[in-house]
């Protein structure tokens, strides 16, 4: 007798290879990864994703969006298509694992099937979805996909405007063409994402497996305070008009604020530009880059408004004028249940420990969630270390969440072995 579709596993040692090869694209010297979108290295990752699906002779499709999609057919005329996926871009000198393990994890659940001959009611797509960290536009591949970007974000990117462009040329994209990237209605059965937890809750509890149950809203914001540049020796304090002093009265203001208020939500302010940026002169301006998140709208709408508010105070307070750019806005969603029990069934035929658990981080999956059923699995993240060289995996637990995400697909997509 045969092995049945619920006894099938993934290759540990092929997806390994994988993951190892894809590690070493955007190496940096302390164990991370640099791959920022469209940089030099995220496009050698984009190859590597081709490669990969063309040595495994699958279809693979680039859509307006830059996003990459390896269909395999079940030849079935009408079915629908279950995506798995995640990210290949890193944030600057980030992990090896944010992304990446849930890309080459769907690319092995591909092989795994094609090498087993199983027969599924729905096409199976292992997908690397563009920029989800923001380099310019945060989510961008998904929300183009699930039709959910505003044509303001990209107008307005988070790097400068000139430098997005030419990113999306050398991903052979433009800005019109990301909003053709659109799935059509009903062509799209769910999407399943496999990804380190970034926090330490896993290992708390002991569990193997997190079901992500929903995941926050982030917004970001630029703050540019414009006073007026002086000779720092010579204009006595009363007399100056220090942008910088705008920005750093906000960053603290606005922190405690939010701890006040807004208690197990979070505020960062993860970049200040000066100019014109030397020892010897006030600052004539300062852009402060700053984000929030929470697990609601009505939160996020109070953040909204109180850090307006801060700011307001804040240019008041130095003499200066204020202008505010919006730039991403992702909304809090609740992850499917259905999605969420077939994974915890997964987990559990598997003999792992799960756990039910929200996500503080966003994903590609919360663009998807709006479009269709969508879930995430979570695999345990060493001291809860990411965004950072820190970030690692147990290879185990890795081998872990992709069975579960096989499983699951294989459950969803009504698989039998072909006899
Ligand atoms: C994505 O990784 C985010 O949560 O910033
Ligand atoms: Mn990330
Ligand atoms: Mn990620």
């Amino acid at each position: 007798m045969g092995i049945t579709a619920s006894e099938l596993r993934i290759d540990s040692r092929r997806m390994k290879k994988d993951f190892e090869e894809l590690s070493r694209i955007g190496a940096t010297d302390d164990g991370g990864i640099h791959r920022p979108a469209f940089s030099q290295a995220h496009l050698k990752a984009r190859d590597w994703f081709v490669q990969r699906a063309v040595r495994m002779g699958i279809e693979n499709h680039v859509d307006g969006a830059g996003n990459h999609q390896a269909v395999m057919s079940c030849g079935k005329n009408d079915a629908a298509t279950l995506l798995l996926g995640s990210h290949l871009d890193s944030v600057p000198f980030g992990g090896r694992f944010d992304g990446a393990l849930g890309v080459v994890a769907a690319l092995e659940i591909l092989e795994t099937v094609k090498e087993h001959g199983v027969s599924l009611d729905l096409h199976l797509c292992a997908v690397d979805f563009t920029d989800e960290e923001g380099a310019f536009v945060g989510l961008m591949g998904s929300r183009a996909l699930s039709g959910q970007l505003p044509r303001q974000e990209v107008d307005l990117p988070s790097g400068s405007s000139d430098e997005f462009h030419r990113a999306l040329e050398r991903a052979g994209i433009n800005r019109d063409s990301i909003f053709s990237a659109g799935a059509a209605t009903g062509t799209i059965a769910g999407y399943l994402e496999l990804h380190v937890e970034q926090g330490t809750r896993l290992k708390e509890t002991g569990a193997d497996i997190g079901v992500v149950t929903g995941i926050v809203g982030i917004r970001s914001f630029r703050f540019n305070f414009n006073g007026r540049a002086d000779h720092a020796g010579t204009t006595p304090m009363d007399r100056r008009r220090d942008a910088g002093l705008g920005a750093c009265s906000l960053v603290l203001k606005a922190r405690e604020r939010f701890i006040q208020n807004f208690p197990g939500c979070v505020f960062t302010v993860g970049n200040i530009d000066f100019t014109p940026g030397a020892f010897n002169v006030v600052p004539q301006t300062a852009s402060v880059s700053l984000e929030f998140r929470a697990d609601d709208i009505q939160t996020l709408d109070a953040m909204e408004t109180a850090v307006y508010g801060e700011a307001g105070k804040a240019a008041d307070d130095f003499g200066l004028d204020l202008t505010i750019d919006k730039l991403e806005r992702t909304v809090p969603v609740h992850l499917d249940d259905h999605m969420q029990k077939a994974l915890s069934s997964a987990a559990e035929q598997l003999g792992l420990f799960n756990v039910y658990l929200p996500s503080g981080a966003g994903h590609d999956a919360q663009a998807m969630a709006l479009i269709c059923p969508a879930g995430m699995i979570f695999v345990p993240s060493e001291n809860g270390a990411s965004h950072s060289c820190r970030e690692y995996t147990r290879w185990q637990d890795c081998v872990n969440g992709a069975n579960v995400l096989l499983q699951t697909a294989l459950s969803l997509a009504g698989a039998q072995m072909i006899t």
